[in-house]
């Protein structure tokens, strides 16, 4: 995990209440996203823990247009040629397939990203239920991202019907 300081150059400034803010840190990990399953869809995606929930950023290309599965793997492996290696949704709640925001939802379970014409999708949205951790039990660190070829139905257990799995990423601290 990486902790870095957010810079602030207190022994600059005559402000007063500055000591404290120059303790900020932010906790993040990345993830380098490649293709599978033969397409072209690549990228980098950053989780930024915000306190109870995490900010996740980044942007993915070269797929078709529309909304596409995305969601957090079991595990950190996407050796196989179509991801089948990082097994299922991350799920330590052992609950069923839902969409993000959904009370009963894997916590892997991510909705979709939209691609616009170009093939692009910008990422930025927060959600709940996991935590940028290797160690606590929704911690995502060691488990992978996964784009998949069809947009995720948020309701079909245990896939959201997503389709093929075409971009895969290790998550590191
Ligand atoms: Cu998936
Ligand atoms: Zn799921």
């Amino acid at each position: 995990m990486k902790k870095s300081v957010i810079g602030v150059a207190c022994g600059a400034l005559l402000a007063a209440g500055c000591a404290g803010v120059e303790e900020q840190k932010e906790v993040s990990a990345v993830a380098l996203l490649q293709p599978r399953s033969g397409s072209t869809v690549s990228g980098n995606i950053k989780f930024t823990q915000i306190g109870d929930v995490v900010r996740v950023t980044g942007e993915i290309t070269g797929h078709t247009k529309g909304p596409k599965g995305f969601h957090i793997h079991e595990k950190g492996d996407c050796s196989d040629d179509k991801a089948m290696s990082t097994g299922g949704h991350f799920n330590p709640g052992k609950s069923k397939h839902g969409g993000p925001y959904d009370p009963v939802k894997h916590a892997g379970d991510l909705g979709n990203i939209v691609f616009n014409a170009d093939g692009i999708a910008k990422v930025n949205f927060t959600v709940g239920d996991i935590a940028v951790s290797k160690d606590a039990p929704n911690g995502i660190i060691g488990r992978a991202v996964i784009v998949h070829a069809t947009n995720d139905d948020l309701k079909t257990d245990p896939t959201g019907n997503a389709g093929g799995r075409v971009a895969c990423g290790v998550i590191t601290g």
